[in-house]
């Protein structure tokens, strides 16, 4: 694992800005923890979300947010690139913002897609030409193709139902694939982030994948992704 412990930046300087923007691109992700918080719920939410907005603007030309709530999950989500089924291409940069946390559990793990590439087409050459059609259940009018290794980083998301095989090596059951990939991911972790309230996490979907633990309890995040192929909430 290349970091254990994320970054804590004040980004109220254009100097912490211009660093967390640098962490972005050459480490993947950048955790941003807000010098002071409000204390109403409802407040916490509309700050954040106003929070990320801004923090978008060097990097793309729209944001698109929404509330993701839950009430526990005992399985964890699976590893993925973010908007991987939309046909018009990945959202290159996504930030969560910590609303609740989690009774337990709910951690986000973020993932090397470029070391996890590096190894597949090293160590398992003949699952690196493995191409996925990803389907949404949200989205069912999206789909999209993307070979496993693509510009040297990861496209991917582990087994679900939405996932469909298009063409992979002789002999080599589905199974196995994803079970590969998986563990080649989970030897590639950056970072398993346990949520504090406020927190931030700045990812760079195009050289990075993340996923969700299991959890117990109420989990509020609010999700914007920058340059999201499907939504718009602001244009800068
Ligand atoms: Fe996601």
């Amino acid at each position: 694992m290349a970091s254990l412990k994320p970054v804590m930046l004040d980004t109220s300087t254009e100097v912490a800005r211009n660093s967390a923007m640098q962490q972005l691109e050459e480490q993947g992700y950048v955790l941003i923890r807000p010098v002071s918080l409000p204390t109403d719920t409802a407040e916490l939410e509309r700050y954040l979300t106003i929070a990320m907005v801004l923090l978008g603007r060097t990097i793309s030309k729209s944001a698109a947010y929404v509330t993701l709530e839950g009430c526990g999950d005992d399985k964890p989500l699976a590893i993925h690139s973010e908007s991987v089924y939309a046909t018009a291409g990945i959202t290159p940069y996504f930030a969560l913002g910590c609303v609740v946390p989690a009774e337990t559990g709910g951690e986000t793990s973020v993932y090397n897609g470029k070391q996890a590439c590096a190894i597949i087409e090293r160590d398992h050459p003949e699952i690196a030409c493995t191409e996925i059609e990803y389907f949404s259940r949200a989205y069912p009018r999206e789909n999209a193709v993307h070979p496993l290794c693509n510009r040297s980083s990861l496209r991917y998301r582990g087994q679900v139902p939405e996932n469909y095989i298009r063409h992979q090596g002789r002999g080599i059951q589905d199974a196995d694939l994803y079970k590969t990939v998986d563990t080649i991911l989970e030897r590639s972790l950056l970072v398993r982030h346990r949520w504090q309230r406020g927190d931030i996490l700045l990812i760079n979907n195009k050289i990075t994948l993340h996923g969700r633990m299991p959890y117990k309890g109420r989990r509020v995040l609010v999700r914007v992704r920058f340059d999201d192929p499907l939504n718009i909430s602001v244009r800068y």
